[in-house]
């Protein structure tokens, strides 16, 4: 699981079945699927949601995880990401969940250490299984009863992810999860957080600078975080930013009052979305949250089984 480019819709229908199934498996039973094998977690950046709810989804499913973070590693001491990779195999992991600050890491972790390697966010490139719980979130909320979903399953849905596009890698897995089931895409944001990318940007996406237009249309809309980590040098002015692009409970309330609200996290609250909104009844951002440890357990048992099947 490298990229969403890496699933066919079948797939995807398979991952989002199997994450019901497990979900409602008797947690006896589920704890038999994978037991005792072994995934390392290797995170080379900090993370809440992502490592714990891998963690929890591998653990629901009888594996042993052991994690390893750049910050209590040898990786501190210069110990390179295919060393690290191989010293892991060596150890006996059987697969490596890994979020890396460099774009494309995973597919190098693949290559040299030849397991399957589920890309948990890398740099600016992609964060599959967010696009994953995300899409799962969206059906519970918009098509429920669904359990089959196929390239019109969201037709008539607009989606407008606003923010810090240039740097997410949620946007981008999204933007190229989301319209293959008809969804229309809307990325809004100023200039300096949203290049004008018209001209690398697939089917079913457009850029709209008018937060307030975008929010009329929508019926989900998907808050980032302004990623201060990434960003060098960038010149933006915070108060024009929030006059623009903030979602508050009045914008909401009068543009978009039925849409679904969407965030990966973390929030910044009082930034890009103020805490009433976060916390109010259009909000969705628990349910994705939860929805990360049904999705990651169909993820993981994907990447062992498939392995166990080449094996
Ligand atoms: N959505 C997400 O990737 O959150 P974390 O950085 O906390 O994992």
């Amino acid at each position: 699981m490298l990229s969403v480019q890496d699933l066919s819709i079948e797939a995807v229908n398979h991952l989002l079945n199997r994450a019901t199934a497990l979900e409602e498996m008797d947690p006896q039973l589920r704890n038999h699927i994978l037991p005792k094998r072994r995934i390392a977690l290797l995170f080379y950046e900090s993370s809440t949601r992502t490592r714990t709810s891998f963690e929890l989804a591998a653990k629901a499913l009888g594996a042993d995880t052991t994690l390893v973070s750049s910050l209590s590693s040898s990786i501190e001491k210069g110990e390179s990401l295919k060393d690290t990779g191989l010293t892991l195999r060596a150890l006996g992991a059987e697969t490596i969940i890994l979020r890396h600050n460099s774009s494309g890491a995973p597919w190098l972790l693949e290559q040299t250490t030849h397991l399957p390697v589920l890309n948990a966010g890398d740099g600016m490139h992609e964060h599959p299984t967010q696009a994953l719980l995300d899409l799962r979130t969206i059906l519970q909320r918009l098509r429920h009863g669904v359990d089959h979903v196929d390239e019109g399953t969201l037709a008539g849905v607009t989606i407008t992810i606003a923010g810090d596009i240039l740097h997410s890698r949620v946007a981008r897995s999204n933007m190229l999860l989301l319209p293959r089931f008809g969804a229309q895409v809307v990325v809004c944001g100023p200039a300096q957080l949203l290049p004008d990318l018209a001209a690398t940007m697939g089917p079913g996406i457009r850029i709209e600078r008018d937060f307030d237009k975008a929010l009329r249309e929508s019926q989900v809309v998907m808050m980032l975080r302004i990623q201060a980590e990434r960003i060098a040098g960038l010149q933006l002015d915070l108060e024009d930013y929030k006059a623009g692009y903030q979602l508050t409970g009045q914008r909401l309330a009068a543009l978009a009052p039925e849409a679904v609200v969407m965030h990966p996290g973390p929030i910044i609250r009082g930034l890009e979305v103020t805490a009433g909104v976060a916390d109010g009844p259009q909000s969705a951002i628990l349910e994705q949250v939860r929805n990360g440890v049904a999705i990651r357990m169909a993820v993981v048992e994907r990447a062992l089984l498939a392995q166990g099947e080449r094996a």
